[in-house]
């Protein structure tokens, strides 16, 4: 089994030698510019690592995982249009750094990317199935958008409805990555289904993480402007949890804060985060991410494999618990 920083250095250098050097160049340069930025590469190492589970030839997996973290790209890159945000991985995010039609052209052209190399995959009688997996990803990524969207100026969202958006937006994504790799390493259905519930558990995982960093975070190390959520009025379990333990003042006035938008937002922020702070808000979302970092173990110690081979998918899921960035 490979470890995360050779997968990583793996897929490194497949992206580097497969840029998207096309014309015309104002479409082009902030697709390479996106793609340039790093990330941690999370979702093609997890896909080349489901693959590793059942064989040891990534690189017939490395089209699939070029393809996957494209087409995360290109939802980041329509998300920080939606999200008014103005830095992503440290640096400018597209449309600030263009404009918002280039950021809306660019990330249209990368999901055609992602589909040309998916179909470049060597396995070619699994290409049907990966499209329709990748069909199925691809439409709940939307639908969890929106909810995303439309719970800024809900103000009845629940725990369930947020996990249920979470658990579209961003874990359907790790979790049919993961089983894009054992489909390609033709892992027996049984197996492919238990890889894709540990990643859709790391993946709520991972998102109520994303969270918590998003306000509790270090703006040195984050690379994403710290307190966007807060802006945003995002229905953060953050907020979802400060709303069930508040007394009905401390309610009110978190309503009051997160609903439409100031000039001050530096004192929303603030505010905020003194709420969370009094409620120990942040240990509140650890525990509920605990609990799905225990189911993502329970599904990861059913796959039909040798235990040894699995250990590198439970150092990943702890290290994604703990991660800064
Ligand atoms: C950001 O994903 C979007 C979320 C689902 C939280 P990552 O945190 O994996 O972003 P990069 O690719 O490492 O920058
Ligand atoms: C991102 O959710 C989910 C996507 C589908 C891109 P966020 O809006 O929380 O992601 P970040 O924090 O901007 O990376
Ligand atoms: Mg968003
Ligand atoms: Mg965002
Ligand atoms: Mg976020």
């Amino acid at each position: 089994m490979l470890s995360f920083q050779q997968l990583q250095l793996i897929f490194q250098k497949y992206l580097d030698e497969n840029q998207i050097l096309e014309t015309p160049s104002e479409l082009y340069h902030p697709v390479n510019y996106i793609l340039s930025l790093g990330g941690k590469r999370l979702r093609p190492v997890m896909l080349l690592m489901a693959y590793n589970l059942f064989c040891e030839d990534v690189e017939k997996a490395l089209p699939a995982a070029f393809s996957v973290e494209i087409f995360h790209n290109f939802s980041l890159v329509h998300d920080d249009i939606m999200d008014q945000a103005p830095l992503r991985r440290g640096n400018p995010t597209v449309h600030e750094k263009y404009n918002v039609n280039t950021g809306i052209l660019s990330g249209d052209v990368m999901l055609i990317y992602a589909y040309k190399y998916l179909m470049k995959v060597e396995n070619q009688q699994r290409v049907v199935d990966l499209v329709n997996l990748f069909n199925q990803i691809a439409v709940e990524v939307c639908e969890g958008q929106q909810y995303d969207m439309n719970f800024e100026e809900q103000h009845d969202v629940s725990i369930p409805e947020y996990l249920k958006m979470i658990s579209l937006k961003t874990a359907a994504l790790l979790a049919g990555a993961m089983k894009m790799g054992a489909l390609i390493a033709n892992a027996s259905e049984q197996d492919a289904q238990r890889v894709y519930d540990f990643g859709k558990n790391v993946g709520i995982a991972f998102q109520l993480q994303d969270d918590i960093l998003d306000t509790f975070g270090d703006p040195q190390k984050f690379g994403k402007r710290v307190g966007g959520d807060i802006i945003q009025n995002k229905k953060t379990y953050l907020v979802l949890r400060a709303m069930e333990l508040a007394d009905i003042p401390t309610k009110t006035k978190l309503n009051n804060l997160l609903s439409g938008y100031t000039q001050n937002e530096d004192l929303k922020v603030k505010e905020v985060t003194e709420i969370f702070d009094m409620l120990n808000i942040q240990y509140e979302a650890e525990r509920i991410k605990e609990d799905h970092l225990e189911k993502a173990y329970e599904a990861l110690s059913e796959i039909d494999v040798p235990k040894e081979n699995k250990l590198v998918l439970r150092g990943l899921a702890d290290r994604l618990m703990k991660r800064e960035v």
